[in-house]
Formats: C-alpha cells, structure tokens, sequence
C-alpha cells in the first residue's frame, strides 16, 4: 500500500480523529498481538497457588527483553510494572507484590508490549486451584461477554452495538459491567481514541470502519459496577468487594468483521488452561 495512504483517520464528532490503518499496521499489530499473548501463554504454568505475583512480573520482563521486545507499562504514567496481575475483588490495575497466589483465587494478568513501535495489549483470567462454582461463573460470563462484543465488531455496526452485546449478556446473568475503565483504541500509540465503552445502546457511538484498531476489555463484576481506587493510585477494587473478572482482546475492523491479533499462539482458548 502507498506510504502516504497508509496511516488515514477518521474525525468522529466524539471522539475525534480515530486512526485507521492499512497492510502494514495490521501486520505490525499481527506480530505485536502474537507476542503478548505469548507472554500469557508463557505465565500459564506458574499461576499456581504459592506463586509470588512480583515473580510472575519478573519472569513476564525477563521473556519480553530476551525476545528483544519492551513491554509498555514500565515508566507508563509513573507504573513500573510489566505486568498488572488483578486478584479477586481487584478489578484492574492490581500491582504485582510480594503476596502469593493462593487456592481458589481468580487473578487477572494483562500485559501490553511494544514490538517494532506497535502495541499489543492482552489479557485473561486463570483460576488458582480449587474455585468456588460462583466465581468461576463469573471467568465464564466475563469470557462469552467479551466474545460477543467482539463478534458484533464490524464495518456498518457501531461502538454502541458492541458495548451492548457486552452489557446485555452480563446482565442477562445478573452481573454488572464496570463504567470506569474502557478499552481503548491502540497501534503505534499505547491509549488512543475511540474509547471502548463496555456498555451501550444498538447503532449509537462510533461508526466502525476498516482500520480501526481497538480492544474490548470487560471488567465484570458479580455485585455493584461501583469501583474505587486505593491509595497506591492504581489499584481499583470493588467497592462491594464483590469479585470481579476482566478478559481483554487487540482487534482490527477488517473489511467484512474484526481481526483479533492477540489469540493464543499456544492455542489456549478458554479457562481453565490446560499445560502439557
Ligand atoms: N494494559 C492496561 C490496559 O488494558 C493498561 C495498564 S496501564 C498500567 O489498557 F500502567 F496500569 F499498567
Ligand atoms: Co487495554
Ligand atoms: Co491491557
């Protein structure tokens, strides 16, 4: 594709210019998107009770920089991180520390790399041994609400059509969708426009086109929507402390539907992982 045309945008009256990319960003965002859900796929034999989560991020930078890539998160607005590892009634941001992993949690891992100036931002939900029947519901719930935002990820289709499927699956298992956070358009920049909101209304918001680089990352909760964040400045939690689960894809609008860059290279598909 020419140079020039490779990189247009699209002004929303919203939400501003909203980038779209050619052959050359998908196939960045292909190699970035492979890498961080390797990163995850790496992890997955480590989620296990006893597991020190600041181990687990040492282990996740150590895998980025011996493939010679960065993850995005480190010197990120003041994190320092390479990982954020979300536990339970943590919904997002949850820092990694010395705590261990214990029987029956459900923890949250997202990271998000940098490779060759592109980015890819992923993240899944593992259950740590032995979980209670309704948590795990709420992995499973979490999981089918971000598939069915990004089946309804398509040119014709609208922002407001995907933050509704999310929203009325969720509630339809009388869960709540976190308002706070959203996912966010991504590429060469870490958090673009549009904001992804997990929530909405059929045809309402942006229109989507070919090009348009985003993730849908749902962040449920089994009580009230209502989070707070701590003192720490990052750590958000459930006001109710409810339990809350998140799943988060990089997608791009193709012509006809929505590429999903960050699928398992390992073939993981859906909790619990299976190592062999
Ligand atoms: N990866 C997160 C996201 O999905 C952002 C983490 S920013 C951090 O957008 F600084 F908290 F790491
Ligand atoms: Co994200
Ligand atoms: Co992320």
């Amino acid at each position: 594709m020419n140079q020039a045309l490779e990189i247009q945008s699209f002004n929303d009256p919203n939400e501003g210019a909203i980038p779209l990319h050619g052959a050359e960003g998908f196939a960045g965002m292909r190699r970035a998107g492979q890498v961080a859900a390797g990163v995850l796929d790496m992890l997955t034999p480590y989620v296990v009770p006893g597991a020190i989560t600041a181990d687990l991020d040492a282990l996740a930078r150590e895998h980025v920089a011996a493939a010679g890539h960065d993850v995005a998160t480190i010197f990120y607005r003041g994190y320092s991180h390479s990982l954020c590892i979300s536990v339970n009634h943590v919904v997002c941001h949850g820092i990694p520390s010395p705590k261990a992993l214990k029987d029956g949690d459900i923890v949250n891992i997202d990271v998000t790399v940098v490779v060759d100036g592109w980015h890819g931002d992923t993240s899944r939900m593992f259950l740590v041994g032995d979980v209670a029947l309704k948590a795990r519901r709420l992995v499973e719930v979490t999981f089918e609400a971000m598939w069915r935002g990004i089946e309804v990820a398509k040119p014709g289709n609208t922002l407001g059509d995907v933050g509704h499927a999310i929203q009325r699956y969720a509630e339809g298992h009388r869960m709540s969708v976190v308002r706070d956070f959203c996912g966010h358009g991504l590429g060469r920049v870490f958090h673009d426009a549009p904001n992804v909101v997990h929530l909405g209304k059929p045809g309402k918001g942006v229109l989507l086109r070919p090009g348009m680089f985003f993730t849908i990352e749902p962040m449920i909760n089994l009580g009230r929507p209502d989070v707070k964040l701590l003192d720490d400045g990052w750590t958000a939690v459930t006001r109710d402390r409810s339990l809350s689960a998140q799943f988060e894809h990089s997608v791009g609008i193709t012509e006809d539907g929505a590429e999903v860059f960050t699928l398992s290279p390992a073939g993981h598909r859906a909790p619990p992982y299976k190592v062999v």
